[in-house]
């Protein structure tokens, strides 16, 4: 007989679209053999589950596990030599110009061996695992060489294993042209299609691939190859559009039927359009926005108006957004964005999950789905997005036997 374990006298934010939060008030939920096999009012809890071993969570509240779905957070080294150059007037773009940015830490990458990389990432890993988080995405893009590439996604996978969470890799080798091939982004994009992606391939390295469509990266033509092979290959994709110009990248990646378009400050009314049609998510990066003191703001009335799903994430990375904390990526959209509490807990569980394509697997509590659920020392959603700050975790109930 499977072991079950009845959880109950719980506030159930279960983030299905229905009702605000899908909240049920002295709420139960029976997991079994780590899936949700009810969840309810209490009082309709059917006769057969009573009788369970049970926990009683004292009317705290209970959420889908959090889930970060874009953060660069295997990297050597650290930017914080820019970060001072930044507040002496240089721009980021005058910074990767100069060989800076992204380009500092692709040396720090490649220089540091895997297990240095490993012990440099596992801290900042742990710290967005403390705010009750139960899948990490995490791309590569700081090699731009084949083993670097590599390299970056074997310490992705390592971590997700040494923590048991679910990690989601992308392959973001257009990320910048690397120092090989100045002046020459046609030639890196026939190596990473001819070479890197089928290698990071054919050692099941990556979940999906990413590019950066920018002046100061590649352009929409350069990522439509990228995007060729990679669907010729099977995975699905993402894209950093609309960041510091609009391209056109997010059309174009919805034209591709991607998972997702991120950060979109610039992004226009046909971009809208486009990712509205082919249900492309619209992951915005707070933290990004933030850092780089950006003024444009993402178009969320338009990507209301248009029904485009809305996730967020932290985006952590050394440079545009060195920021470890999903709560404070939650109340930067509500303060900055105007998302409502809502809105932005949405963005960090069912939401992100489609950012994934893992919609039917986390992201709510419905019958069926895994049973990873974070317990809040709060009564009610709202607190969640609120403070700045502070991190009311309770614990991670993530199987039967928790
Ligand atoms: O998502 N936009 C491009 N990539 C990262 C920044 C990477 C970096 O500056 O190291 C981002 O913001
Ligand atoms: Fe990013």
């Amino acid at each position: 007989m499977t072991f079950s374990t009845l959880y109950n006298n719980a506030k159930i934010a279960t983030m299905t679209p229905d009702k605000p939060y899908g909240l049920i008030e002295n709420g139960a939920v029976v997991i079994s053999a780590g899936l949700i096999q009810w969840v309810g009012p209490e009082k309709y809890l059917p006769e057969e589950f009573r009788s369970l071993p049970g926990k009683n969570l004292e009317g705290r509240l209970l959420t889908p596990a959090l889930i970060d779905c874009h953060t660069h957070l295997v990297y050597g080294g650290s930017r914080a030599t820019e970060f001072e150059l930044r507040l002496k007037g240089a721009s980021y773009e005058e910074i990767s110009r100069s060989g800076g940015g992204i380009l500092s830490t692709v040396k720090a990458t490649r220089t540091a061996t895997e297990e240095e990389l490993f012990t440099q990432s596992l801290p900042r890993f742990d710290a967005l695992l403390a705010e009750g988080i139960g899948t990490v995405e995490i791309k590569s893009g700081y090699g731009l060489d084949l083993e670097t590439e590599i390299k970056m996604l074997r310490v992705a996978r390592k971590l997700g294993q040494e923590r048991n969470v679910r990690v989601k890799t992308t392959f973001l080798g257009v990320h910048a042209i690397p120092p090989e091939f100045t002046s020459n982004a046609d030639a890196y994009i026939d190596y990473v299609c001819k070479d890197v992606l089928p290698a990071v391939h054919a050692d099941n390295l990556a979940d999906a691939v990413d590019g950066f469509c920018e002046n100061i990266a590649f352009s929409t033509k350069q990522i439509s190859r990228v995007f060729d092979k990679a669907r010729a290959l099977g995975l699905p994709l993402k894209l950093h559009a609309e960041q510091l110009s609009n391209l056109g990248g997010a059309a174009l990646a919805a034209n591709y039927g991607a998972l997702s378009a991120d950060h979109l400050e610039y992004l226009d009314e046909a971009g809208v359009q486009a990712m509205a049609k082919s249900g492309t998510v619209a992951v915005l990066l707070p933290g990004a926005f933030y850092t780089l003191r950006e003024t444009q703001f993402p178009p969320l009335k338009a990507l209301h108006q248009a029904g485009v799903p809305i996730a967020i994430a932290t985006d952590c990375n050394p440079g545009s957004s060195p920021m470890t904390s999903i709560l404070l990526c939650v109340n930067m959209a509500c303060t900055l964005f105007r998302m409502t509490p809502e809105e932005a807990l949405s963005g960090v569980t069912r939401v992100a999950a489609q950012a994934l394509g893992i919609g039917g697997e986390v992201g709510t509590i419905e019958v069926g789905k895994k049973a990873e659920l974070a317990l809040w020392n709060v009564d009610q959603p709202a607190e969640l997005a609120y403070r700045i700050g502070d991190n009311p975790l309770e614990k991670m109930l993530v199987n039967a036997n928790s």
